[in-house]
């Protein structure tokens, strides 16, 4: 099945990542509240969950600045692709690819300080399996913010 879903989202990725500009515009404010939620600051070693083509990285390695480090996860390696030339673009140096899936984080990943997915986790496979990847990968208090969309009848509140 891992195989069939990679397929799925190489395809994809040329497409993601030519409106990513768009995403990124349409999806600002949210994607500063992310970061917020997580605490995410200045020299933190942050994980990003399902990252695609980046804008959210981005934004989260301009946050924590040249001290700190922000590891962009995806289990796309075109997505991963993207991620790096963009941040070559903006001449960042503080973000490093792992491609893997979410539900396969590997303890060899370190741990954080925060972690963040923006329209990542309603779509795995196993988000359960992923979100305890995700806390084993966390430091004790850290935090992980998600953006997620459902159907009206599905929300919380
Ligand atoms: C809807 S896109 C969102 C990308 C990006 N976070 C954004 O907001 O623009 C979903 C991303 O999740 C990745 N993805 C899907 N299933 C995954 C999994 N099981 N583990 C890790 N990444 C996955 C895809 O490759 C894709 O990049």
């Amino acid at each position: 099945m891992e195989t069939e879903l990679r397929r799925t989202w190489e395809s994809a990725a040329p497409g993601w990542a030519k409106w990513e500009d768009v995403i990124a515009e349409g999806l600002a404010d949210v994607t500063d509240t992310m970061p917020d939620m997580a605490g995410v600051d200045a020299g933190m070693r942050v994980l990003d969950l399902a990252c695609g083509a980046g804008s959210q990285t981005l934004r989260a390695a301009d946050r924590v600045g040249p001290n700190g480090r922000v590891i962009a996860s995806d289990i796309s390696a075109t997505m991963l692709m993207h991620v790096q030339e963009a941040a070559k673009r903006r001449g960042l140096s503080n973000i490093q690819s792992l491609e893997c899936a979410a539900e396969d984080l590997p303890a060899s990943a370190g741990v954080f300080d925060a972690a963040i997915s923006r329209l990542g986790l309603m779509l795995f496979p196993a988000p359960k399996q992923a979100l305890k990847a995700v806390q084993s990968v966390l430091k004790p208090k850290a935090r992980f913010s998600a953006l997620v969309f459902t159907t009206p009848s599905a929300r919380a509140c």
